[in-house]
């Protein structure tokens, strides 16, 4: 059994003592990262959250069952020392407290630990499976605990600034209806009203515009949204936004302040200077030049347009591409020209795992000439068109993509990640801030056979192209912009419709009845007729914008409790199953075939 604390009081934490307290008497507590025993000596290295303080304890100082005790001490024991703060003779620059030590004068054993499963230590290499089964463990670690600091960090920052900006923080439910982000909804059955579900909601989209309209002009909030969605690196089914509406706006007034928010945190966190304001890039002209609406501009390898130098060779996967009204496009893979077949070859699975039906290359050898997997359908003056258009040098490697726009820039963009993921010339700390703008306000949704939002129903069109929404509903473009930072999508949002008229041909286009949107969105319609201020707003991932500043390669890595793959809880073994009474009281029964 544990001792007690009684009588002791926690002076500091491990690093909060340094040179400046030798010759103090002090209290620390906290766990024990490994204990060494050199005879007359104990030596125990205590952790806390703040780091590590050498502890001595000197059989010379101590009774002989205060030393029996320190003897007994494993790893992870949870203990409160009482001593002298002393210079060490030879100190550990490695250390924050690497010049000073804790000579132990009492010592309690306050709790004892079982030998834990993996060590507690920085950059383990212990499986995550694991580690996030004993996630209480994990999060002992050093690193998870520098990643939580900083969140809680950056949320405070964030809270501080969006306040003196005149934001006002107001929660909204979590119980609710479904609203419009376009990923299936988490339900909640209502024991009350039987065979009825709450859905958990995606973002806070409709309530925060339900606040505009009830005057609160400026509004922000830190909380958890639900999607149910497959999961990545960068997406959990709860994650945190950062999510802020503002009244009389316009895109301009929402990006600044968003920038200004970002160039804040990265000062104030990483030290990290941002210019703003922030590059602007055209949804357009980002998938024409990177194959992708959040394009990582930290290295070229830009898409060119090849399709006018190929269109009359006698390779028919670029002929066909172009006779069905798609292009011939091309990255050059600067220096890869010594890639190995089957580099080459796992790249054409890249390729084809993005839907190229190929992908055609060219290598420029280190003589100049010129090795191509379709050289034989191509005359020398066609390849050496090519090989100028692409600024192909001796060394090169050019990888083609052919096929409807859509999937060529899919491969493309897509090929050029994994190139230069495969050169490790990303850099971590190199950030490379964008906004994309002008986003297409529809997208064709091929199963259904009608225009779905691309970002959600409520978004303006860009002035000039509202006419359009009849006439070519696919040609509009949206008042919706994006921040993107390395490749991520940081956050989103968009100038919101405020007029009933062209709120209801949104609808239209998007092929809703008014029956059907008022089934939807009715309360938010029924609101819009008693007076809405012009709006707009935008939402940031925070797990994404932590993930990034601390250079971690998923947003598991930023969230105390997260889940894996499948969206279940290796600690708590969520989801899990539940009382038949309880099934019952909500009128509910499971029908699973073959359970
Ligand atoms: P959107 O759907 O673009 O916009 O979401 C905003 C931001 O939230 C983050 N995000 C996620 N992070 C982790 N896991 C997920 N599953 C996940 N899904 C989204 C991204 C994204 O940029 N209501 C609108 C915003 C608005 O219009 O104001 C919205 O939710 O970083």
């Amino acid at each position: 059994m544990g001792e007690t604390m009684k009588g002791l009081k926690r002076s500091h934490r491990c690093t909060e003592l340094s040179a400046e307290n030798v010759g103090q008497q002090v209290t620390v507590m906290g766990w024990v990262q490994n204990r060494r025993n050199l005879g007359a000596l104990i030596f125990i290295a205590l952790r806390d959250r703040t780091g590590i303080l050498q502890v001595v304890i000197n059989d010379q100082k101590v009774s002989k069952e205060i030393f029996d005790k320190a003897y007994s001490i494993r790893n992870e024991f949870v203990v409160a020392i009482v001593g002298t703060i002393e210079k060490r003779e030879a100190s550990n620059d490695k250390m924050k407290t690497g010049d000073i030590e804790l000579v132990a004068t009492d010592l309690r054993i306050l709790s004892e630990a079982d030998t834990v499963p993996f060590p507690i230590e920085e950059n383990c290499n212990t499986k995550e499976d694991l580690r996030l089964k004993y996630r209480y463990l994990d999060l002992r670690r050093p690193d998870l605990q520098r990643n939580l600091m900083m969140r809680h960090k950056v949320a405070t920052l964030t809270r501080q600034f969006l306040s003196d900006e005149g934001f006002l923080e107001i929660e909204t439910p979590v119980l609710t209806k479904s609203t419009p982000e376009g990923a299936r909804d988490y339900l909640v059955p209502s024991r009350v009203n039987p065979g009825n579900f709450y859905a958990l909601p995606q973002s806070p989209q409709l309530f925060k515009q339900l606040l505009m309209l009830s005057g609160y002009d400026r509004y922000f909030q830190i909380v958890k949204c639900f999607r149910d969605e497959d999961l990545r690196a960068d997406r959990q089914p709860e994650f945190t936004q950062i999510d802020m509406e503002l009244s009389f706006v316009n895109e301009e007034d929402v990006m600044d302040v968003n920038e200004r928010l970002m160039q804040l945190l990265f000062k104030e966190v990483l030290n990290v200077d941002v210019q703003i304001p922030l590059q602007r890039m055209t949804y357009k002209e980002a998938m024409e030049r990177f194959g992708s609406d959040k394009p990582d501009l930290r290295f070229g390898m830009e898409i060119n347009n090849v399709t006018e130098l190929v269109k009359n060779s006698g390779f028919v996967v670029f002929t066909d591409a172009i006779a069905n009204g798609g292009s011939v496009r091309a990255i050059n893979a600067n220096g890869c020209g010594n890639f190995p077949r089957k580099g080459i070859d796992s790249l054409v699975d890249v390729a084809k795992l993005f839907g190229a039906k190929g992908m055609p290359y060219l290598i420029v050898n280190e003589d100049n000439t010129v090795k191509s997997s379709f050289g034989k359908f191509m005359t020398d003056e066609e390849t050496a068109a090519l090989v100028t258009a692409m600024d192909a040098k001796a060394g090169d490697l050019v990888l083609f993509a052919a096929d409807k726009d859509e999937i060529v820039f899919n491969a493309l963009g897509n090929l050029r990640l994994e190139v230069a993921n495969r050169l490790g010339i990303l850099k971590k700390d190199d950030y490379k801030f964008l906004w994309v703008t002008e986003f297409p306000l529809l997208e064709w949704d091929e199963d259904n056979k009608r225009f779905a939002a691309k970002h959600h129903p409520f978004t303006m069109t860009l002035d000039e192209d509202l006419e359009l929404l009849d006439t070519n509903p696919a040609a509009v473009r949206a008042k919706a912009y994006d921040m993107v930072l390395n490749g991520t999508e940081l956050g989103g949002g968009s100038i919101r419709i405020y007029q009933k008229d062209v709120q209801e041909k949104m609808f239209a286009a998007l092929g809703f009845t008014s029956e059907q949107a008022y089934d939807q969105f009715g309360f938010l319609l029924n609101a819009f007729k008693y007076g809405v201020p012009p709006h707009g707003g935008l939402a940031f991932g925070l797990d994404r914008i932590i993930m990034l500043m601390t250079g971690s390669d998923s947003i598991r890595d930023v969230i105390a409790f997260p889940k894996v793959k499948d969206a279940s809880c290796p600690m708590t073994e969520a989801p899990g199953t539940v009382d038949e009474k309880q099934l019952k009281e909500l009128g509910i029964k499971i029908d699973i075939q073959g359970k």
